[in-house]
């Protein structure tokens, strides 16, 4: 019998809370379930990256770009995933809108990188020219064509929505809307008030792996005890709560107290250490020496002790986080949106990392995307962000996500391997199975095998 508690959520489909009864199952030993496997030529075989091409990607919602990079009428943004490629934009009447990047004359991509101020389309090639809202304007040179039908030049329109400050598109006329496709997400993250941030950096980043290799590497937290042994002073790895809905998941980790893993249990001063180390900047304290913890009693419990810290030197840098209670201060939730989005977030931080596919299955761009928080309601003009694409290796994300990318090339090439042919999953790997039953799916493919499949409800 299953040891996994399946809980309805009304009308968002079925979730799973798995946190506690995987704690539960450690203590009480192995069950005689089979491991969850998946085969590994998924991560490194050109027919299947050619498949989801085919299959997946265009009918997708995908993180394109963010409020800011589109706040003004004349913003325009190129988005590439693949050989697909979309223009965002906001038109003169402010409407957010989306376009397939294609020229219908001759069929040449319309638009590169970002621009601002813009108030038609004009293709470079031979200069015909659309209005922002997607409508044909001109055609040099017309009469030359013969008859031309205005109504079918218009610019291929694209399913546009957003979810916070993050902007989506879908290829796929028939898609569902964003926000049935984001199941519970967007109620499940309501507290974190995330209209409250602006984006300042995007930085993309080629990466030598997959891009599931790259986003399993954020869909669960098995790897904290090997690959940040930092963070089990300050994180409760045993105890995240994971609920999956049929696109999107997400895992609420507790911070601020020490991974039970850990034997003896840290010192109140060693858990201050490492608050500081991990924290750095956010927490005001100097990550090498942060000094004596302060007084840890019944009415100030280690958790408020370092929730009134962080509060304190984020007023210091102008942001009030008086309305977020301690435990909310400490506790990241990780949301995972199919097929390559993962949005963490903090109360004062929010980071969303995208990985769009390379050239080779072996290749996939990462898209880092750092948000800073706002006072609620504060109504100045978001900015586009500053844009940079740099090596691997060239860009620091800090110790963590540093630790995460540095690992990528290893974790690719490793799959390669003749002898590896299945990789196995644990109860705790269920958003790394959700993303390869989604693909299942889309692909129209056999699941790999139906043993595991309580997880997902
Ligand atoms: S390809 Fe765009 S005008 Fe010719
Ligand atoms: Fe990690």
């Amino acid at each position: 019998m299953s040891d996994i508690t399946a809980r309805k959520v009304a009308e968002e489909g079925t979730a799973v809370d798995i946190g506690s009864l995987r704690s539960r199952s450690e203590q009480q030993g192995v069950s005689d379930r089979r491991p969850i496997t998946v085969p590994a030529d998924r991560y490194t075989s050109a027919a299947f990256a050619a498949l989801e091409a085919e299959r997946m990607w265009p009918r997708v919602w995908q993180l394109a770009t963010t409020l800011d990079a589109v706040a003004r009428p004349g913003d325009v943004t190129e988005f590439t995933v693949g050989r697909l490629s979309a223009i965002v934009l906001r038109d003169q009447q402010g409407v957010l809108r989306a376009f397939q990047n294609v020229c219908l004359h001759r069929g040449i991509e319309l638009c590169h990188g970002s621009v601002r101020g813009l108030t038609e389309l004009r293709c470079q090639y031979h200069r015909w020219c659309w209005n922002l809202d997607g409508d044909l304007k001109e055609i040099p040179s017309r009469r030359d064509f013969g008859v031309v039908d205005n109504e079918a030049y218009a610019l291929r329109a694209l399913a546009v929505d957003t979810w916070g400050p993050l902007v989506f598109v879908n290829f796929d006329p028939e898609a569902m809307p964003l926000a049935e496709y984001l199941g519970g997400a967007p109620a499940d993250a309501a507290h974190q008030g995330l209209d409250d941030f602006r984006c300042r950096v995007q930085v993309t980043v080629p990466v030598p792996a997959n891009w599931k290799t790259t986003a399993d590497g954020f869909s669960e937290t098995l790897h904290v005890q090997g690959l940040h042994p930092e963070l089990l002073h300050i994180y409760d790895d045993l105890d995240s709560d994971q609920v999956v809905w049929t696109h999107a998941a997400r895992s609420r980790q507790p911070y601020g107290r020490p991974s039970p893993r850990l034997r003896p249990t840290p010192s109140d001063q060693e858990i201050w250490n490492a608050f500081a180390a991990v924290f750095s900047s956010r927490v005001g304290l100097d990550p090498a020496d942060p000094g004596p913890v302060p007084t840890v009693d019944e009415q100030h419990p280690l958790l408020s002790v370092m929730a009134t810290q962080l509060r304190a030197a984020r007023a210091a840098a102008g942001l009030d986080l008086d309305r977020f209670s301690d435990e909310a201060l400490m506790t990241l939730d990780q949301y995972n949106i199919f097929p390559n989005i993962t949005v963490l977030v903090f109360p004062d931080l929010l980071s969303v990392l995208r990985a769009r596919p390379g050239d080779s299955p072996d290749e996939c761009f990462l898209d880092a995307f750092q948000f800073d928080r706002v006072a609620p309601g504060d109504d100045t003009e978001r900015t586009p962000p500053l844009c940079v694409e740099l090596p691997l290796g060239e860009a620091s994300f800090g110790l963590v996500l540093d630790q995460d990318f540095a690992l990528l090339r290893h974790a690719q090439r490793g799959l390669h391997q003749p002898g590896l042919t299945r990789i196995t999953l644990a109860q705790e790997e269920v958003r790394v199975l959700n993303t390869h039953r989604n693909l299942e799916r889309y692909l129209g493919i056999d699941p790999s095998e139906i043993e595991g499949d309580h997880l997902l409800g």
